[in-house]
């Protein structure tokens, strides 16, 4: 990894600020965030279907970017399987986990972290040689430019390499239904919001922005085409309702087996708590 002098793109204070306290408000969870704020029931099943959609894109041994790793849950699985994995994270606290996972499990040798957010792309090296960049669960909403980190992975990919995205969507049906039934009109709006907004976490502020699948590829057009995109938790509830997977375990697998069936098909393909996105290097 590198950071050449003067390619760093000008970000504007404000949206540095913004980033600063993304980092922080993450920092404050990185070290309970595989407890039930990170990798409860209902994350561990869409964690799992994020896995499907990995090993039926990515042949063995894979070099791969993992953008946004979190404690390094994804990089670790991906690096036993036999991959390479270069783990970037914006929050140096996530970034730790990461490193001490990979050598808890004696993967140093497959999975390399590093503190790299995903509005600096730029700073890792290697160019042409990545067979894909995947990311799971939401990074991508809170990096301000998405063009930029397009322009980036197409040139850290090899010809046809893919992308494979978890991103929090715009049209969550379940949250719109929470909100409006706790009378919080404002908060059942959010995911509207056209710029990036402001949502709390742990007392601090994450600030996210919202996408249709649609808006989200537009960013990615002049690179990559298009391969599939569907939602996740279109009927299953979003994580923060996992409530409803303890008391009503049977009426969960059934929702979430409709998930799986039916996230792929048109209109209900743009819903859900997440949305699943799959592009290639054109
Ligand atoms: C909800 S967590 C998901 C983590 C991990 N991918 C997983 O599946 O558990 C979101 C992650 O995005 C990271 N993040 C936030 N802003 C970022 C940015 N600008 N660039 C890269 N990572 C960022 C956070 O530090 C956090 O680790």
């Amino acid at each position: 990894m590198s950071t050449p002098p003067g390619t760093q793109p000008t970000l504007a204070d404000s949206t540095l600020a913004r980033l600063r306290e993304t980092q922080i408000a993450f920092d404050s969870v990185a070290a309970d965030y595989d407890g039930p704020r990170g990798n409860n029931g209902l994350i561990q099943d869409m964690r799992a279907e994020m896995w499907r959609w990995l090993d039926a894109t990515f042949s063995p041994e894979s070099r791969l970017i993992d953008l946004g790793c979190g404690t390094g849950l994804d990089a670790v699985r991906m690096g036993q399987l036999g991959h390479f994995v270069t783990a970037t994270d914006w929050s140096p606290l996530m970034v730790q986990r990461t490193q001490e996972r990979a050598e808890r499990e004696q993967l140093t040798d497959r999975v390399r972290a590093f503190e790299v957010g995903g509005h600096e792309l730029q700073r890792l090296d290697a160019t042409g040689s990545y067979d894909g960049v995947y990311s799971n669960l939401g990074p991508l909403n809170c990096v301000p430019d998405l063009a930029a980190v397009s322009r980036e992975c197409a040139r850290l990919l090899k010809p046809c390499g893919k992308l494979v995205f978890t991103v929090i969507g715009r049209v969550c049906p379940w949250e719109m239904a929470h909100y409006l039934r706790q009378g919080r009109w404002t908060r059942a709006r959010i995911r509207f919001a056209r710029n990036t907004v402001p949502v709390g976490m742990n007392k601090h502020t994450i600030w996210t922005r919202y996408y249709t699948p649609r808006e989200f590829y537009r960013a990615f057009k002049d690179q990559f085409t298009l391969e599939h995109y569907r939602g996740l938790c279109v009927f299953a509830p979003p994580p923060y309702l996992t409530s409803v997977r303890d008391t009503h375990p049977r009426i969960y697998g059934r929702l979430w087996r409709l998930d799986k069936l039916s996230a792929g098909w048109p209109l209900i393909h743009a819903m859900g708590d997440h949305f699943l996105i799959v592009m290639k290097r054109r």
